[in-house]
């Protein structure tokens, strides 16, 4: 079984906003949501262009001005919210590393306590679920 942790609630971010989460108290996110038509996506911190580069220029300053992409403030890179791929700049066709989210019947939105030790885990970044323990 899963130990999950505590992120949110769902209807904290709306469509066109963007949260970082540094719950390893590292001073630096690990990984960011976003949401996107309807639905939560949430990327490692860590921009394909320079493997482990951050992506924000400022606290949850993760999207484009328009609020319609995720974009790397380093070089300008930009990407797709719900595939992660990069559509344009320095690592086109590239994506974005997936978080696997939890999000239970009540909306709260949980991430799994040993992603960050999973490298090969392809879950998709968003789904229902049942909370399997807290
Ligand atoms: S490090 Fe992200 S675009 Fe260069």
């Amino acid at each position: 079984m899963t130990a999950l942790r505590p992120l949110c609630h769902r209807d904290t971010l709306a469509d066109g906003q963007a949260r970082g989460f540094d719950l390893e108290g590292e001073g630096q996110d690990q990984f960011f949501l976003v949401g996107h038509g309807g639905a939560l996506h949430a990327w490692r911190n860590a921009c394909p262009h320079v493997d482990g580069a951050p992506m924000a220029w400022r606290r949850d300053a993760y999207l484009s001005p328009d609020g319609r992409q995720v974009m790397c403030h380093a070089h300008g890179a930009r990407f797709e919210p719900d595939t992660g791929r990069c559509v344009q700049g320095p690592c086109l066709g590239q994506h974005l590393q997936p978080v696997p989210l939890h999000i239970d019947a009540q909306g709260q939105v949980w991430r799994a306590v040993d992603w960050a030790a999973r490298t090969d885990d392809t879950t998709t970044t968003t789904r229902q679920t049942e909370r399997t323990s807290p």
